[in-house]
């Protein structure tokens, strides 16, 4: 069996054993999870069934809280691998299992380590700031993180002389700039979910439904944003559609976060927004979609994939993460 598991985790990247297809798999992940001590965090665009299973669900700033603050002896992440990074960076000697191996971003992958650090080289005398979609490297790289919940404030806190980069995603650099009024040097990354948006078919669907507001979240293109009613992370996005008095909403951003403003609004109706291809899916990040309750229950059952980390890394990454945490207590307090 050790042998076919190693073979299977190379091959796929996740554990492929067959499972009895008569096994209740929420029960027996309940079961497990109670057993082991483990925490199940997951993001809002993974699918509605691992939201509900999850202990916690939150966007980027919220998952990081959390998993900064758990006592579980097993942190389990339903997301993707820079949030599972981030979460073994706050937990050092904690077991992080992420159920596949393959839920990158195309975001973290749009700033490789080696570029980024010549980029930064070529900007002496500017801080860096890096929103939390990157990889561990980029992150030791940097002066502070960012989430899209927090990037005003992280900003905000640096004085108006001193020179910024902001990396990776040019669109919510971009974004920031504008409401900021700074003019931070931008790496040229971005989402490849966010940047899909069709503004031509955003404005139709606004004239076919007056009565919506259209809401989005800044990983999208500033053509998108400018028509937005509401622009914001996905949690400010569902605090939004909560407490508007408006009756229907057009959402870009991942279509994973409809089942939780469904949930918080039974009375309200949410329309994905539409992409410029409507027959590819493009509103579902196909890293987020590679969780599924097979792989939950295979990785929480075998403790495998666990995600391993070079100790030097997650030391430098580290600090850059904690700043970050605390400036945004210190701003919300
Ligand atoms: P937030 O969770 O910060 O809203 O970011 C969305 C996202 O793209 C995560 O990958
Ligand atoms: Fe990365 Fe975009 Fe997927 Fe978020 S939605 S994980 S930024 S590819």
């Amino acid at each position: 069996m050790e042998m076919e598991i190693g073979v299977s985790l190379k091959k796929h990247g996740y554990l492929n054993i067959p499972i009895d297809p008569k096994m209740d798999l929420e029960s027996e992940i309940q079961r497990l999870k109670k057993e082991k001590n483990a925490i199940i965090l997951g993001h809002f665009y993974i699918t509605p069934e691992l939201q509900d299973i999850s202990d916690f669900i939150g966007d980027s700033l919220g998952l990081s809280q959390k998993a900064k603050n758990t006592d579980a002896d097993i942190i389990v992440f339903l997301g993707v691998h820079f949030m599972a990074e981030t979460a073994k960076i706050l937990n050092p000697n904690k077991k992080v299992l992420i159920p596949d191996l393959n839920a990158g971003c195309s975001l973290a992958e749009s700033a490789p380590a080696d570029k980024f650090k010549a980029f930064k080289e070529a900007h002496p005398d500017h801080k860096v700031i890096s929103y939390i979609n990157c990889s561990a490297e980029i992150k030791a790289l940097s002066d502070v993180i960012c989430t899209s919940s927090n990037a005003e404030l992280i900003v905000s806190s640096f004085s108006k002389n001193q020179k910024l980069i902001f990396a990776p995603d040019k669109n919510l650099g971009n974004y920031i700039n504008s409401v900021s009024g700074r003019s931070m040097v931008l790496w040229d990354g971005a989402c490849m979910v966010h940047e899909k948006y069709s503004l031509e078919k955003i404005i139709q669907l606004k004239d076919e439904h007056p009565d919506a507001e259209f809401i989005a979240h800044p990983e999208c293109e500033k053509p998108v944003l400018i028509v937005a009613d509401f622009v914001g992370s996905t949690t400010a996005l569902l605090n939004y559609t909560q407490k508007s008095t408006s009756k229907k909403f057009i959402v870009a951003t991942e279509s994973g976060i409809l089942h939780q403003m469904q949930k918080q609004s039974p009375d309200k109706v949410f329309i994905p927004a539409p992409s410029i291809d409507s027959t590819c899916g493009c509103n579902d990040c196909s890293f987020m979609k590679l969780n599924t309750m097979e792989k939950l229950y295979l990785c929480l059952e075998h403790e495998l994939p666990e995600l391993e980390m070079d100790e030097a890394l997650m030391i430098k990454a580290k600090t850059p993460i904690l700043r970050m945490l605390d400036i945004s207590k210190k701003l919300t307090n």
